[in-house]
């Protein structure tokens, strides 16, 4: 069975642009609740730990650096199949291919600078949850 949280994050681009409370506005009015919640300005080593999994892949060194040049706002989310939910609600990873109406497509620069991050499985929702809320990510 899915479940109904996941990690989604208003990278620095959004938050420092001053659009983090019409992506939250939009998130809540397609059901999303927020869980947890914070701003935090990761370090180079803490967005490298977060963002591991793309180690050794081409952008992983303009990621760790755009994931560091500024807050950010984590949060767990909770609806009804989550993960999938919250991914149909963003867009594509790059704006250009993200359908009308979703968070990328309206509030997104580009592929790096894309305005949001979300969990792309259950397993991962945990990890990534805990990372930033311990254990009250799960609870
Ligand atoms: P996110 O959902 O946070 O997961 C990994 C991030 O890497 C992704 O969003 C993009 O912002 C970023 N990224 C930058 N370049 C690429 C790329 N060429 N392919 C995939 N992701 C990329």
């Amino acid at each position: 069975m899915a479940g109904n949280r996941t990690l989604a994050i208003i990278k620095p681009d959004a938050l420092g642009s001053g659009k983090a409370g019409k992506i939250i506005a939009h998130l809540e009015a397609q059901g999303f609740k927020i869980i947890c919640a914070r701003v935090i300005h990761m370090t180079m080593a803490e967005a490298g730990a977060f963002y591991e999994v793309h180690r050794g892949r081409p952008f992983y060194a303009e990621l760790v650096e755009f994931m560091s040049s500024g807050p950010c706002m984590p949060m767990v989310l909770q609806k009804d199949d989550a993960v999938a939910a919250y991914r149909t609600a963003i867009g594509a990873t790059d704006p250009a291919e993200a359908a009308q109406g979703t968070v990328r497509k309206l509030y997104a620069e580009s592929k790096g600078r894309n305005a949001v991050h979300g969990s792309d499985s259950d397993e991962n929702a945990r990890v990534e949850g805990t990372f930033f809320f311990g254990v009250a990510a799960l609870v």
